[in-house]
């Protein structure tokens, strides 16, 4: 293991466009890197584009050349594509590694490959960390989110430069590690599930004021632009502001109007909604989110069933007031199940993930960064009912004043046909699991009338069957 007296050195594998940001970020930060890349040609094209930073980079023709002329003990980042790609870096690099070097996957993991792969290189005295890093190209050069999954001394060897080219709040590094292994891509993983149903609400919001309000994009931008001056302020309400104002140089039309509807995935938001139904978690803002991606990419199927039923669509009496509130409250919401999603995995593999501190290194540099989150984590430092976050004291006052919004938003889509599915979801799930007496004492019963599987019964009596059991 690399201990902080010892100053090991860099590398990254990798210089497509994450990669490359990342690179320069460590150098612009004050530390050599040694730097290769599939293609060897792309590392001197990346050297001479560096300008001034090229100094403090060193390029290799291959992975292996640079784990040799690499001084021990060595830190060697991988940017590289998920799966196969990680694997096969992995397997070149073993036999030229020793104790004390340490690899780091730092792409966009399924975390249950992080912890076999953590287990594969532990079983042969190595040391490997999956590390989630979150905000994009520009994050990735100024300043990301990272989220480090691994054992605490290999950590504490890497943490000098990771906190360095982290993000800021207030100063503090947006990095820590959150748990052993799998657990910093496992929160990536969910991170991207919330930045789905983030994005999706933004949509569905933008969609009601173009269909149900008539609106042109450049408008709805600005009012997305006075929105991120108020409590939905965050990075992608201000990205959307920007999108919606943009025309197309070609048509001078509005730039969204070119664009075509049809979202793309690469599947994190999956990872995210298969890891809460394994851990039998309900996570519907964001299975509802995917769901809306792949509605989304059936263009030819929605023009069918547009030309079939020929829907009329009306318009909706919503303030902007209005809409703004019922998009607080499903965000709230969204983030909420995404938490409980990680409250769930942190049992299930034994993580002991910090929930507040989750929510810190997601202020800033990350995709889903808000003065939301600035709330969620002075929320769950406060303490969380059930360990709900939306049961928190703050977050219960928000969506007192914030839910009759979103039911007056949900009723009005739904009535004038405007598909609005993780919107409608949110409210769904606070109806749910606002209500302590529901309606699955009929569900109980019929599983015992079928398949004689018992219930329980309020009183504490005994008799766990109905009369059809005799
Ligand atoms: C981030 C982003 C980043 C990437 C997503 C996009 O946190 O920086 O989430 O990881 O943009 O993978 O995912 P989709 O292609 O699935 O939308």
């Amino acid at each position: 293991m690399t201990s902080p007296e010892t100053s090991p050195s860099f590398g990254l594998f990798g210089l497509g466009t994450m990669g490359s940001a990342l690179a320069l970020n460590i150098v612009d930060n004050g530390f050599e890197l040694h730097v290769a890349n599939r293609s060897a040609a792309r590392v001197d094209d990346f050297i001479t584009e560096a300008g001034a930073l090229a100094n403090k980079l060193t390029g290799h023709n291959s992975l292996v050349a640079m784990a040799q002329a690499m001084p021990n003990p060595r830190v060697i980042i991988l940017m590289v594509p998920a799966g196969a790609a990680v694997d096969a870096s992995i397997a070149d690099l073993k036999p030229h590694l020793q104790p004390g070097d340490v690899v780091i996957d730092a792409g966009n993991a399924d975390f249950n490959e992080t912890r076999r792969r953590t287990a594969e290189m532990e079983q042969a005295g190595l040391a490997f960390l999956g590390m989630g890093v979150s905000g994009g190209e520009d994050g990735a050069r100024n300043g990301p989110s990272i989220m480090v999954g691994g054992t605490q001394s290999v950590w504490q060897g890497v943490r000098p430069l990771v906190d360095a080219i982290a993000a800021k709040f207030d100063g503090a590094p947006c990095a820590d590690r959150l748990g052993t292994d799998g657990a910093g891509h496992f929160v990536k993983t969910v991170h991207n599930g919330i930045e789905y149903a983030d994005m999706q609400v933004i949509a569905e919001t933008y969609g009601l004021m173009r269909r149900g309000k008539s609106m042109d994009p450049a408008a709805i931008g600005q009012v997305f632009d006075r929105w991120n001056t108020g409590p939905l302020k965050s990075y992608l309400v201000e990205i959307t502001g920007a999108v919606l104002g943009a025309t197309d140089s070609a048509t001078n039309a509005p730039l969204v109007d070119v664009i075509v509807d049809a979202a793309g995935q690469k599947g994190t938001g999956r990872w995210t909604v298969i890891e809460a139904l394994k851990l039998g978690v309900a996570a519907s803002t964001i299975e509802a989110a995917v769901g809306a991606r792949v509605w989304s990419a059936d263009r030819d199927g929605r023009a069918v069933g547009e030309a079939l039923f020929a829907p009329t669509r009306g318009d909706v009496d919503l303030s902007e007031a209005d809409i703004e509130q019922a998009m607080l409250a499903a965000r709230i919401i969204g983030h909420s199940q995404g938490f409980d999603l990680l409250t769930a995995a942190s049992a299930q593999f034994d993580w002991a993930l910090d929930m507040a501190r989750i929510s810190e290194i997601w202020r800033a540099g990350c995709i889903i960064r808000s003065a939301l989150l600035d709330d969620i984590a002075t929320a769950f430092r406060a303490g969380a009912p059930e360990g709900k976050l939306a049961f928190a004291p703050a977050m219960v006052d928000q969506l007192n004043a914030t839910i009759p919004a979103l039911r007056r938003l949900v009723g009005a889509a739904i009535t004038a046909g405007h598909p609005v599915p993780v919107l409608s979801n949110a409210l769904q799930w606070f109806d749910g699991m606002t209500q302590a007496r529901g309606s699955a004492d009929v569900i109980q019963g019929q599983r015992d009338y079928f398949g004689r599987h018992g219930f329980d019964r309020v009183d504490g009596l005994p008799g766990r069957h109905g009369p059809w059991a005799d």
